[in-house]
């Protein structure tokens, strides 16, 4: 988010009021019923906050986005002020932009913005994974207004959640989709997640899964581990072999 401040306009005229009743935001775009301003991404708003009613042109004015003070230039505070966001991006959605008289706060008045934005999916990636390996797709959900629905597909069929081979997890901004221990014949083949936005439509992304076969390792910590499994087996297979070789002997 990149904010600017515009000069104010008119410093000329001299009133002499006491006191005033309240402040004024103006904004392009326009502040909707519910007190919203309507934004899609790469859009800029610019917020003006006047005092209304008696007016003190050298009434001092404070911004606050989200309770935060804005720091405004010198000669952007007296008697009238403006906040511009260009670009909004999706982290500016639901702000609320307050402004009120320095000297009191609670004459203020406040517009909170609602950006809208399509979920980030798109275009497709070739991901290889050794066979018994675990296998993680994730796909960017985060959208504003949320998103209707979301599936996800193997070949062109809906992945079967019932059989117990995949696993989806969704906290709101990802959907993963998971399995593990990868088989060639089960695993391999075009994966995509489909969102759809009741504002923006359908978006998706795919992923071609190859499997590939397991390469033998030798990570330090597993080897040990098998190591002593299969001593461990060899025991109890001449633990067991001598019970037999003893029946034999009888
Ligand atoms: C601030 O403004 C409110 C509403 O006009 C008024 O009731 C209150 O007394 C003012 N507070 C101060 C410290 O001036
Ligand atoms: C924001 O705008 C979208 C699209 O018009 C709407 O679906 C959503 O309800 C609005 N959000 C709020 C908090 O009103
Ligand atoms: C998906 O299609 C590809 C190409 O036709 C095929 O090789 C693969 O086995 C299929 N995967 C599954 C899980 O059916």
């Amino acid at each position: 988010m990149k904010l600017m401040y515009g000069p104010p306009l008119f410093h000329l005229l001299l009133y002499f009021a006491s006191h005033t009743l309240g402040v004024r935001i103006e904004s392009v775009p326009a502040v909707n019923s519910d007190g919203l301003i309507q934004m899609e991404l790469e859009q800029s708003v610019s917020l003006v906050c006047q005092p209304e009613g008696v007016l003190e042109t050298d009434e001092e004015l404070v911004w606050l986005r989200n309770g935060a003070a804005v720091s405004l230039k010198e000669g952007n505070t007296k008697g009238r002020s403006q906040v511009c966001v260009t670009p909004v991006i999706s982290g500016d959605n639901e702000a609320t932009f307050t402004c009120h008289l320095r000297k009191n706060a609670t004459i203020s008045a406040s517009v909170t913005l609602n950006v809208t934005y399509p979920p980030q999916l798109s275009g497709s990636q070739e991901i290889s994974i050794e066979e018994e390996e675990t296998l993680v797709l994730g796909c960017d959900i985060w959208a504003n207004p949320q998103v209707s629905s979301l599936s996800w597909m193997l070949n062109g069929s809906t992945v079967d959640l019932l059989e117990g081979v995949f696993t989806v997890t969704n906290d709101g901004f990802t959907s993963q989709l998971s399995t593990n221990r990868v088989e060639k014949n089960l695993h391999e083949g075009t994966y995509q997640c489909i969102a759809h936005s009741s504002m923006y439509g359908r978006y998706d992304q795919v992923f071609y899964v190859t499997v590939t076969e397991r390469t033998i390792k030798f990570p330090l910590m597993p080897l040990i581990a098998g190591l002593v499994v299969v001593f461990l087996t060899t025991l109890l297979a001449v633990a067991s072999r001598w019970k037999n070789i003893r029946k034999c002997c009888k």
